[in-house]
């Protein structure tokens, strides 16, 4: 069959289409239907199934008799640890660890927050939450201990799983500090914290709330795995949003399992047994996805990487990895791969390695420019296939399935929607577009298994962040086109979000700090250019009448006060004080207008603009931080 075939049937007669693909899933109860259609446009799959992931990920696997197949290689270039864990191996840990958390009064249905770097032990508390019906919320290291608060706050952990530390080129971080700091913070308590003690810093316990991670595990019993609804949250991932608080993304059990075990070939085209990369964080939803789950529930090999792309040692460790372990398909940002380029142009380090293993290439998490793209491809040899999705998805939405047959790659585009994702451009009014007109994409709903059901415990704000726009679709917040040929291209967002280095930030949450300011009246974050990192945020303030300090005082707390309450990895490096901002005649402050000036590309005078004079003073302002140039 081919691709158009695939996806036709998909849209045709979707209850077909994924029974047969849960046919691949080992289920304690079959669902006796894949779509349940609640009304309002509200939709879940696989409801009335039972169902363990653990179980997929990892037993079934020693069931079937590939218990001494690795299932994780942790290799970490940063502290010089490497690890093979087989699948027997992960079962035993991972039934103990969960024995650990039920030991402690974890139960189905209660939320457990994990902050930990990229170790094993992360995956093993992913699964151990999944063996228990637990619902796990990862929380990315980068993250400052405010951040970390508001998501207990909202998900309102019984417990959380964290490490001592994690390590970062040059320094060690302190999570436990920040751990700490988050609980002191937050108004909701967790009743456990289990700490995995790294070699590289031992952490303080808290007496009568902190357990050792292995010292928890003695004498307790493992647990078996606990069959739950289909419907029943997987997990619960916090993404940027339009505003400060962040939203929880809901990820539905079966519709997970069912949907990424049909990626694994289809998408990434690696079979069981074939070892599978992705060189992200578990922090993120390509972690979650690509670094725990699809490659094991489909008895693939995943590498855990606790590394950079340069630095660690040089430019040429993810060709090391690849080599060293066999990597059949490498999953990474265009960043990673932009500061690959940078550091090692003539690409001198691959030439060390035999990669003749690797088939291929993907790229997502932010557009994939063509130089980075072509780059790779005459780099690598093998076929660099970008594909475009979202935390909300889980998956891909549009992408090349390479292993069902693999489309001809048009650079810019990451190729044609997936099965189930019935994609279309739609203008301001919700009427679809003709091929090659820009507008907003949305996917027709239902959204396949594996997307998100909803926020969690915010439905409103559910409907009113995707459903609302356009009745009956999907608003991806992205505005793109689609070709005559049916490739889709993914052109900017159509909000404050922003990209940075392949992280999704929110210019809104920036904001928001920034106004915490004492001496900052107004302010306004945009994303402008950056050659390696896509985009990095910019901030402008305007200040309270009467303060006279000296600005470059003022900015570097700016600076400072986003690192301390959002995090690093908000890469917010630079502030610029203004006078006044530029805004429309109701108020509304020109952002795009400001990126546009910054990155020095032609734009239109909005024709709302409140004082067009304002713009030359703001592109003098930015000159003197070196943008606007030309
Ligand atoms: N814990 C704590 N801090 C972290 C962190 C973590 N897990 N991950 C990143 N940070 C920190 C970094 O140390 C850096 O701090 P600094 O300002 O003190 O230098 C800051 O957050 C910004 O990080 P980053 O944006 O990653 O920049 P970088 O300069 O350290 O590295 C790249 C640049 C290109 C090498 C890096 O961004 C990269 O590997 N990108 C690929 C992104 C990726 O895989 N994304 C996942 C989506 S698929
Ligand atoms: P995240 O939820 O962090 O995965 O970020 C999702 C957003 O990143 C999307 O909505 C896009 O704006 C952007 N994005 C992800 N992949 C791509 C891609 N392949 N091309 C262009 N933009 C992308």
């Amino acid at each position: 069959m081919t691709y158009q075939d695939i996806y036709n049937a998909s849209l045709a007669d979707p209850e077909a289409f994924w029974m047969q693909a849960a046919e691949a899933i080992d289920w304690n109860k079959k669902p006796s239907k894949a779509l349940f259609d609640r009304g309002d446009h509200m939709y879940e799959w696989f409801a009335d199934g039972l169902v363990n992931s653990c179980y997929n990920a990892v037993d079934r696997h020693v069931i079937a008799g590939r218990g001494e197949q690795a299932a994780i290689i942790y290799d970490s270039p940063i502290t010089g640890a490497k690890q093979t864990i087989s699948y027997v191996e992960l079962q035993t840990r991972v039934a103990s660890l969960a024995g650990a958390l039920a030991a402690q009064g974890v139960t189905k249905g209660d939320r457990v927050i994990i902050y930990m770097p990229m170790v094993p032990e992360a995956l093993e508390a992913m699964l151990a939450c999944a063996r228990i019906g637990a619902i796990h919320s990862v929380v990315f290291g980068g993250f400052a201990a405010n951040e970390l608060a508001v998501r207990i706050d909202d998900c309102q952990p019984r417990a959380i799983l964290a490490a001592s530390c994690g390590v970062e080129p040059g320094r060690v971080v302190h999570y436990k500090p920040l751990l700490d700091g988050a609980i002191e913070m937050a108004d909701h308590k967790p009743e456990v914290c289990l700490i995995l003690q790294r070699e590289q810093e031992t952490a303080k316990l808290i007496p009568g709330r902190d357990l050792d991670w292995h010292a928890a595990q003695e004498g307790v019993p493992p647990a078996d795995c606990v069959a739950v609804e289909g419907n029943h949250p997987a997990y619960i991932l916090y993404t940027s949003g339009t505003t400060g608080a962040p939203k929880g993304v809901v990820r539905p059990t079966a519709g997970h399992l069912v949907a990424l075990n049909w990626t694994m070939k289809n998408i990434y085209n690696v079979d069981p047994g074939d070892v599978f990369w992705a060189a992200s964080d578990v922090g993120w939803v390509v972690g979650h996805s690509y670094i725990c789950y699809g490659p094991l529930i489909h008895g693939n090999t995943t590498i855990v990487f606790e590394g950079k792309p340069v630095g660690t040692p040089d430019a040429g460790t993810f060709w090391r990895v690849i080599s060293e372990h066999n990597v059949r398909s490498f999953f990474t940002a265009p960043t990673a791969i932009r500061a690959v380029k940078r550091e090692d142009p003539k690409g001198l380090e691959r030439q060390k390695y035999d990669l003749s293993g690797l088939r291929a290439l993907y790229l997502a998490g932010e557009r994939a420019d063509p130089d980075t793209i072509e780059w790779a491809a005459d780099l690598l040899g093998v076929p660099v296939y970008d594909h475009w999705w979202q935390t909300e998805t889980g998956w891909t939405i549009a992408g090349n399935p390479a292993g069902l047959e693999a489309l001809p790659v048009k650079i810019g585009s990451p190729t044609v929607a997936m099965p189930g994702y019935d994609v279309q451009i739609l203008d301001e009014a919700g009427h679809p577009m003709k091929p090659g007109e820009l507008g907003a994409i949305a996917v027709k709903l239902p959204l396949p298994p594996g997307t998100l059901p909803t926020l969690w415990n915010a439905t409103d704000r559910f409907k009113k962040s995707y459903l609302n726009a356009f009745p009956g679709y999907y608003e991806t917040g992205d505005a793109g086109m689609i070709d005559e040929d049916g490739y889709l291209y993914i052109m900017a967002r159509t909000d404050d979000v922003i990209n940075v280095a392949g992280h999704r930030l929110s210019t809104g949450a920036m904001e928001e700090v920034l106004a915490s300011h004492p001496d900052v009246a107004e302010c306004a974050v945009v994303g402008v250019s950056d050659t390696l990192k896509g985009q990095s945020p910019l901030g402008l303030v305007c200040l309270t009448t009467g303060v006279n300090r000296p600005h470059a005082e003022i900015t570097t707390e700016c600076v400072k006060l986003i690192r301390d309450k959002i995090g690093p990895v908000a890469a917010f490096k630079s502030a610029l004080v203004v006078d006044r901002l530029p805004k429309t005649r109701s108020g509304k402050i020109l952002r795009a207008t400001v990126v546009k000036i910054a990155d020095n590309q032609e734009f239109k005078m909005p024709a709302t603009i409140d004082d067009p004079a304002i713009l030359d003073e703001i592109k003098e302002a930015l000159q003197t931080i070196g943008y606007a140039k030309g």
